[in-house]
């Protein structure tokens, strides 16, 4: 039987389901924003990396390599599920948020997409999301998206 995405989610706590419905309402959001000047963005792709791109975590302290088991988890789940997604892509997206090692190849929007929503969603903590470390500058428009979605 087909293992839901849902189930996927494991951990509890602030990576848990409520940071990844933040992280795709956000990247949604910005991904819509984005579509007037990159129309090929693949919003299917942008779904399930914002849902999965944690779920590779196994706490919620300094989980260094915590997006390559993340990947590992999709990949497995994509083939063992015969499902139709875009493993490369959904890889590349969640490699990024938390990229240890610079990647060797461009980022795609998709990927920098993930990584911003991912940092908007500091805003669940008191320190707050810092601009500075966006990418793209869509990004910083929506930090009040940010923050209603985190009762600021
Ligand atoms: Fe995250």
């Amino acid at each position: 039987m087909e293992k839901r995405i849902i189930q996927l989610i494991k951990q509890k706590g602030i990576h848990g389901i409520e940071h990844a419905n933040r992280v795709m309402c956000l990247s949604l959001y910005l991904a819509n924003k984005l579509l007037k000047d990159y129309p090929d963005i693949d919003m299917h792709t942008i779904l399930i990396s914002s849902l999965l791109h944690d779920c590779g975590r196994s706490n919620d302290r300094n989980d260094k390599f915590h997006a390559y088991k993340s990947v590992e988890i999709i990949t497995k789940w994509v083939y063992d599920n015969n499902l139709n997604h875009n493993v490369d892509l959904i890889s590349k997206c969640v490699i990024h948020h938390n990229s240890v090692y610079k990647e060797n190849y461009e980022i795609p929007i998709e990927a920098k997409i993930i990584a911003d929503a991912d940092k908007l969603d500091r805003e669940r903590f008191r320190s707050g999301c810092n601009p500075k470390y966006l990418e793209l500058e869509e990004s910083k428009k929506i930090i009040w998206l940010a923050k209603l979605l985190n009762n600021k």
